[in-house]
């Protein structure tokens, strides 16, 4: 290691050491043992390494998700605007400190996407993706989910997630999202989308986001 890059790792150092610091004072990081203990407990159900899995119903993937995004769901879940009682049990009993590492260690794995669905779809999912549907007033999925699918912020990544897992979820939005009237949530933006998509085209584009890595 040279004098330069020394200086660099030291001053990285650091920075991280303020930051943790910061971090302690506004909630105490959760022991590495007992986040390892439950990351392996939502394994069991969202697969070995987060990629989700194929059981009765479809586990979504968790790998590379947007920690904003995933914490709004959990927080959504608690407070029964997105309704699925597996998920209710599950999240109710987090504290703040561990929800927040939860959502923070899920998005640096990177495991290989399922895929799934017909390959012969992919072409009219990316027309889709890229371009929407303007007959139905259905806008570019890429515009707010981004070009390569990865998302940002609340908005969800959607490259690698499992087709069925996503056909089940546009085609049930209405029930399932947005529970609560008096607090409306950030599934209101994708509900008018949802329904605006035919079951074809569902299909289609949940298809060609399932192979995306
Ligand atoms: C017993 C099985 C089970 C366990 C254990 C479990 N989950 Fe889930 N989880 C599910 C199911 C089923 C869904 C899909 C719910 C739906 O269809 O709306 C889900 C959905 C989710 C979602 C929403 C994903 C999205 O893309 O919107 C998040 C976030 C989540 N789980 C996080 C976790 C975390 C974190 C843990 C561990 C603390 C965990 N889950 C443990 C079964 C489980
Ligand atoms: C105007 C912005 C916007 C556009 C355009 C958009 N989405 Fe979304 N989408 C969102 C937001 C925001 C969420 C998260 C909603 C929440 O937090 O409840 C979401 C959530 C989703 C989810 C749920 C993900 C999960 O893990 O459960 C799917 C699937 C999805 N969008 C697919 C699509 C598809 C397919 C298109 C294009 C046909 C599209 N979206 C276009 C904003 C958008």
């Amino acid at each position: 290691m040279n004098l330069q890059s020394m200086l660099l790792t030291a001053a990285v150092a650091s920075v991280v050491s303020v930051a943790a610091h910061a971090e302690d004072k506004a909630a105490p990081a959760v022991p590495a043992q007992e986040l390892k203990a439950k990351t392996d407990y939502c394994k069991t159900c969202h697969g070995v390494s987060a990629q989700g899995f194929r059981g009765a119903v479809p586990m979504p993937r968790l790998a590379g998700q947007q920690p904003e995004y995933l914490k709004n769901q959990l927080q959504a879940f608690i407070e029964h605007r997105r309704t699925n009682p597996v998920m209710f049990n599950v999240a109710h009993v987090l504290t703040p400190a561990m929800l927040t590492d939860l959502t923070t260690y899920f998005k640096d794995l990177n495991p290989k996407p399922l895929g799934g669905g017909p390959k012969e779809l992919m072409a009219a999912g990316k027309k889709i993706y890229e371009e929407g549907v303007a007959s139905a007033e259905v806008p570019p999925c890429a515009s707010c989910h981004g070009p390569d699918a990865k998302g940002a912020d609340a908005f969800p990544r959607l490259a690698g997630q499992l087709n069925d897992y996503m056909i089940r979820k546009l085609t049930n939005w209405d029930k399932e999202r947005g529970q609560d009237k008096a607090n409306p949530d950030n599934s209101a933006i994708m509900q008018p989308i949802a329904h605006n998509l035919t079951e074809a085209q569902i299909k289609a584009v949940a298809t060609y986001l399932s192979y995306l890595e």
